[in-house]
């Protein structure tokens, strides 16, 4: 039996002291011009000190016009360079692995904080969302790659992509949303190339040791669990990425779609029998004993979110108590601010249904 505690080491060779992950969270909490802030820097190593084997950033915008969220991380320029790197080097001095979540919020981005309407891999009416050309395509592709240099001059460990929640590498994916009739649209085949170039791209440039996460999930905005899965396989056959994070909602549900309904997603994943990449799965993992059902389902590391926000030291609390459960939801900001989450967080939190105790909660 795997234990939550037992080291895990990437096939790039970078070893994990323990399994667990602090999930990408967007935390609003960056400068307006995509610097880090001193309380996004707080927020991330105080779970590092909480003993979380790895840190990943939020979502990161690796060009100003992906940019999602008021308040978010940026990675698209060189200015972002100095705050990112005392961030990555502080979350290594306590033995915790840094790496930075790439992003781009295609039609998704917020038409409020950027020049000109968002893009996407064609016309989204909809979204205001404009199609890319084939130069903005190849342009795109080099940016993902530019920013996973910058952040490996950072100093960071390695980089997720954010392929995912129906942003723009899911955009290309989906059958739905792409539209394209050229090289990155119609065939499976062309609908992943934008994944797999950046892929190959950000290999060759940042060499062999230099961890690559792609992070995806299987249903909703337009992604269909069979082609997921077809990704996955392709990713552990190519061999060049260390490790696939499944977003999962919820890590111990079962898909909506009618013909996948018959396991779970999780024995959907298990069964592909990954050989050559590490797999981790994110949704409501809140318990010491869901994170123990989880690795005896043939799955190496878990993804911590909301439990990570309400416990800094979720880990460790784990270690201490084989019982521990998180506290529920509602919380009040009172304790998120005990947990180190700043009062600008607690206010995108509040945006959230039942996360922050209001007045009419008794
Ligand atoms: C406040 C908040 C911000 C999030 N931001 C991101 C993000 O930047 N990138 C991402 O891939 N997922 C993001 N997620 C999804 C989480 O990483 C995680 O997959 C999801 O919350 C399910 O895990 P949980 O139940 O442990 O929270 C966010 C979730 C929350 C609650």
């Amino acid at each position: 039996m795997i234990s939550p505690f037992d080291p895990l080491t990437f096939p790039c060779g970078v070893r994990m002291k323990n399994r667990f992950l602090l999930g990408p969270l967007t935390n609003t909490q960056s400068h307006a011009d995509g610097t880090i802030s001193e309380e996004e820097f707080n927020w991330l190593v105080l779970r590092a000190k909480g003993n979380f084997g790895m840190i990943l950033t939020c979502a990161s915008h690796v060009q100003a016009n992906g940019q999602g969220f008021r308040g978010q991380l940026g990675i698209f320029d060189e200015h972002h360079k100095e705050g990112l790197s005392k961030l990555a080097s502080s979350i290594q001095s306590h033995d915790s692995l840094a790496l930075v979540q790439l992003y781009h919020g295609g039609m998704r981005a917020d038409p409020t904080l950027i020049k000109g309407s968002p893009v996407a891999p064609s016309n989204v009416e909809r979204k205001g969302a404009r199609g890319m050309t084939l130069q903005e395509v190849h342009t795109l592709r080099d940016d993902f790659v530019k920013a996973a240099v910058r952040a490996q001059r950072c100093g960071f460990d390695g980089v997720q992509l954010h392929g995912a929640h129906g942003y723009l590498i899911a955009q290309f994916i989906s059958e739905k949303f792409n539209q394209r009739t050229d090289a990155y649209g119609k065939s499976f085949a062309n609908r992943s190339r934008l994944l797999f170039e950046i892929i190959e791209g950000i290999r060759s440039v940042c060499g062999d040791e230099f961890i690559l996460g792609v992070r995806l999930s299987p249903e909703k905005f337009g992604m269909q669990l069979r082609e997921v899965k077809m990704i996955c396989q392709k990713i552990d056959n190519a061999g060049i990425v260390d490790w696939i994070d499944l977003s999962l909602w919820d890590s111990f549900k079962y898909p909506e779609e009618e013909e996948h309904k018959e396991k779970s997603f999780l024995q959907h994943f298990a069964d592909l029998n990954f050989k050559n990449t590490v797999i981790s799965v994110a949704g409501k993992i809140r318990t010491a004993r869901d994170v123990q059902d989880i690795l005896d389902s043939k799955i190496d590391a878990v993804s911590i979110g909301t439990g990570a926000i309400l416990h800094h030291d979720f880990p460790m609390r784990i270690k201490r108590d084989s019982n521990f459960e998180s506290v529920s939801l509602p919380v009040t900001a009172g304790h998120l601010e005990g947990e180190g989450v700043s009062e600008n967080f607690i206010q995108y939190l509040s945006l959230r249904d039942g996360f922050v105790k209001t007045k009419n909660h008794t």
